[in-house]
């Protein structure tokens, strides 16, 4: 396996905090995009996109990202932002920088976990229900699956079809992505 590591996938799949404990575990560094996004432009994403439209945003995202890479340290989780991924040649460019790892979740069960954060920083879902969320969700994770699914690891969320989430998928994640990266 290659260094850095991408963690990628849809809103509310854990990149951050199933990173976070992951990068404490094997004692690397661990680097939140939208937070490094938000420390170079001095927007957060969301702000970012609000003022500047969504095309503006990717533009400077993309540089972000490429732009980190080539700091000299290779022992870093690095928590992509949700559509980074899916944007021109973004997929591509994980590829070459370090190996990208997929959270696949079904989207149902993102909605339950979105629907329980802060949505002040997610502009298109705050101030909806779960239910709501999920007709959000479904359309673009179909668009953005081709996207995420040439990840170089996939990891599904630990959560069966009907099961009742149960907070402590995150911290069962960063244990599966500890064994696949010590392993490998
Ligand atoms: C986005 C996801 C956000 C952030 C921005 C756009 C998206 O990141 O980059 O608001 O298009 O899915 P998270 O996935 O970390 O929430």
């Amino acid at each position: 396996m290659t260094y850095p590591i991408y963690l990628i996938g849809y809103m509310g799949a854990g990149k951050t905090t199933a990173g976070r404990l992951l990068a404490e575990r094997l004692g690397w560094h661990f680097v939140d995009l939208d937070d490094a996004f938000h420390e170079i432009h001095g927007l957060s994403p969301a702000d970012y996109i609000r003022k500047h439209g969504l095309e503006a945003f990717r533009r400077k995202e993309k540089y972000v990202v490429e732009d980190l890479a080539e700091l000299p340290i290779d022992k870093v989780i690095y928590a992509t932002g949700g559509g980074y991924p899916c944007w021109e040649d973004n997929m591509e460019c994980l590829k070459e920088l370090g190996t990208s790892i997929y959270l696949r979740w079904k989207p149902e069960h993102l909605a339950e976990r979105l629907s329980l954060t802060n949505l002040d920083e997610r502009p298109l879902l705050s101030g909806k229900s779960a239910e709501e969320i999920l007709e959000v969700i479904l359309p673009q994770l179909q668009e953005r699956s081709p996207y995420y699914e040439q990840a170089d690891h996939i990891i599904d969320a630990p959560v069966t079809d009907d099961a009742v989430l149960d907070g402590t998928e995150d911290e069962q994640m960063a244990d599966i992505l500890y064994e696949l990266i010590v392993e490998n």
